[in-house]
């Protein structure tokens, strides 16, 4: 007997057939088909109110008796954000009766809505402008005054332009919904309504820069973004929070090797649409004027800079001058830095000195973990977890680490023991420290517990260990290097460098590729498959690592990449002129 596959339930939306599973709205097919129909106060994380009603549609549906399709609701127009799908469904947001809603809406909502496109921050990728050009009338039949509205300061990130509101309330929904601390209120009613805080309460929960991206209009701004640049300049680059243990998916916005704002990449697995505003805000020491810019050494006891050749040559003759007789070297890798510099700068430290003690670095941890909303179960669909460990790569360095040391690496409190904190004695001569944290890390355990052993220390901000150090080499931050973090969940994830190395530093992986290099055993990499790279490439990096140690295996396997380009339609088609 012939067997009937079962056919996928569909709807079909203005002519095009789209599969559906229960329980999903019109508009959530529509986005998943990649069909637009305009949209406002819905949004993937929030709850459903059906309130801005531009995305009515003129909905048919298939009588069970007949089959014949007939109007749905007496032939009303049907909010799709709101209307769960059901086989056979005909949709249409092109009709001339849903067109005619979509410019009854826009001319309502630009009614009050002031002309200020050109100095707002919003311009360029706000939905009013977007669905004016789209779905609006070309010319406005509004002769009154218009409502004036005032600016208002909501917390210590958020400005709110009270008269570009339009009222769609994701910004209340969200901070009642995924923060569970109600900041926000619609106060008034009419053409006097108004978004406002509750008095004394501003909006300065741990993720409030996010109703700033929910606002699909130039109202809520961001005070560190404000006037800083227009947004069609920014270039756009995926990468992972590099300041945290979460492992949130972010978008980093630069222009001209500065970086402006970041921006959340949606991941459900990850943080969903979401990111704190610790991984937001945190990126401002990229731009430091304490950014370690040049290699450094020890010159009749002062730092004096030198270039990277001769710094690495002195870094090999000072570790094995130190080592000679029995000691070690020691390297601790900081969880701040990648799997791949981990991996690079550990076989190089194991290349100097094959008995070199591997650690990883201190692992700052602020609070304890915190699940919004309160009281919420971590697993349900709308938390989101706050993670403690602020360090985004602890796991990802213990793993390389004890895939090149065949055991675990010390951890930090070990290390300094090791060092010969509280005893003295120790057979660690030489020391190789890497920071590339995003403010003063060292502690004076460890300045002690160093004692008087050649130090190079690899950072990026310059701290009390500079002039300790008899070599100094200025590393990258997360933000101008690609690599690959391991997240407190686990999950590897690639990133890309988004902006240049600052003057004459070097990303830790290039140093630690020198190093191998200048040791004369590239060769041996490019044997186990690996491109023999003189230059840095993250991917061949990961191959290598899979090739050279099973128990690295995952990284040719599991690793997970951004985008390599994040793509933006164009809000309008191009006229040639
Ligand atoms: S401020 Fe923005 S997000 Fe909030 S209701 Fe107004 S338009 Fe919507
Ligand atoms: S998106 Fe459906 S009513 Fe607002």
């Amino acid at each position: 007997m012939a067997s009937t596959t079962p056919t996928a339930p569909s709807i079909t939306i203005n002519g095009i057939k789209c599969p559906f599973t229960a329980g999903q709205t019109i508009l959530q097919v529509a986005n998943a088909a990649g069909i637009e129909i305009p949209q406002y106060c819905y949004h993937d994380g929030l709850s459903i109110v059906a309130s801005c009603r531009i995305c009515l549609c003129e909905v048919w549906t298939p009588n069970p008796k007949n089959g014949q399709l007939e109007p749905f609701m007496g032939g009303k127009l049907v909010p799709s954000c709101q209307q769960t799908v059901s086989a056979g469904m005909v949709v249409y947001s092109d009709s001339p009766k849903a067109i005619a809603n979509q410019k009854a809406v826009m001319e309502y909502l630009l009614i009050n809505h002031p002309l200020d496109c050109p100095v707002c921050d919003q311009s360029g990728e706000c939905f009013l402008q977007d669905y004016s050009y789209q779905y609006g009338r070309g010319v406005s039949r509004f002769q009154e005054q218009k409502v004036k509205q005032p600016k208002k300061d909501l917390g210590e990130h958020v400005l709110l332009y009270s008269d570009r509101c339009i009222m769609c309330t994701r910004c209340v929904r969200f901070t009642r919904e995924v923060t569970g601390t109600s900041e926000l209120m619609v106060m008034g009613r009419g053409n006097k309504e108004e978004i406002d805080i509750f008095p004394g309460v501003p909006i300065n929960n741990e993720l409030s820069g996010n109703v700033i991206d929910l606002c699909p209009v130039g109202a809520l701004l961001d005070k560190d973004f404000l006037f800083q640049q227009r947004v069609w300049f920014l270039k756009e680059t995926a990468s992972i929070d590099g300041l945290t243990a979460s492992g949130d998916n972010i978008r980093i916005d630069h222009n001209e090797g500065r970086i402006y704002r970041i921006k959340p990449r949606i991941n459900m697995q990850v943080n969903k649409w979401w990111i704190t505003d610790e991984v937001r805000y945190g990126w401002k020491f990229v731009h430091s004027d304490q950014r370690l810019r040049t290699p450094m050494r020890k010159q009749y006891g002062v730092p004096t800079e030198c270039d990277f050749s001769r710094a690495y040559e002195l870094v090999v003759e000072g570790v094995k001058k130190a080592i000679g007789g029995g000691k070690r070297l020691g390297i601790m890798v900081s969880p701040m830095l990648s799997c791949e510099d981990a991996y690079l700068l550990a076989s190089a430290a194991r290349a100097i000195d094959p008995k070199a003690i591997l650690a990883v670095g201190p692992v700052p941890m602020r609070g304890a973990d915190k699940v919004v909303p309160a009281g919420a179960d971590e697993k349900s669909p709308r938390a989101f977890k706050i993670h403690a460990e602020k360090a985004p790569n602890a796991r990802g360095v213990r793993r390389v680490l004890k895939g090149i040391g065949g055991q675990a690496p010390l951890e930090y409190s070990d290390f300094l023991k090791a060092l010969g904190q509280g005893t003295g004695a120790s057979d660690i001569a030489a020391v190789i420290v890497t920071g590339n944290h995003p403010s003063a890390w060292t502690t004076s355990d460890l300045t002690i517990a160093l004692g008087g052993k050649f130090l190079v220390l690899i950072d990026t901000l310059a701290g009390e260990l500079v002039d300790r150090a008899d070599i100094v080499l200025p590393g990258a931050t997360w933000m101008e290097k690609s690599g690959t973090f391991e997240n407190a969940g686990n999950r590897l994830q690639a990133f890309d460098r988004a902006i240049p190395v600052v003057e004459f530093a070097r990303g830790e992986g290039q140093i630690g590729l020198d190093l191998l290099h200048l040791l004369g055993i590239g060769g041996e990499y490019e044997k186990a498959g690996a491109t023999r790279a003189s230059v840095y490439d993250a991917l061949a990096i990961r191959r290598q690592m899979a090739a050279m140690h099973p128990e690295l295996g995952v990284f040719g396997t599991e690793v997970s990449t951004p985008p390599s380009a994040i793509e933006r339609p164009a809000d309008m088609q191009v006229v040639e002129l």
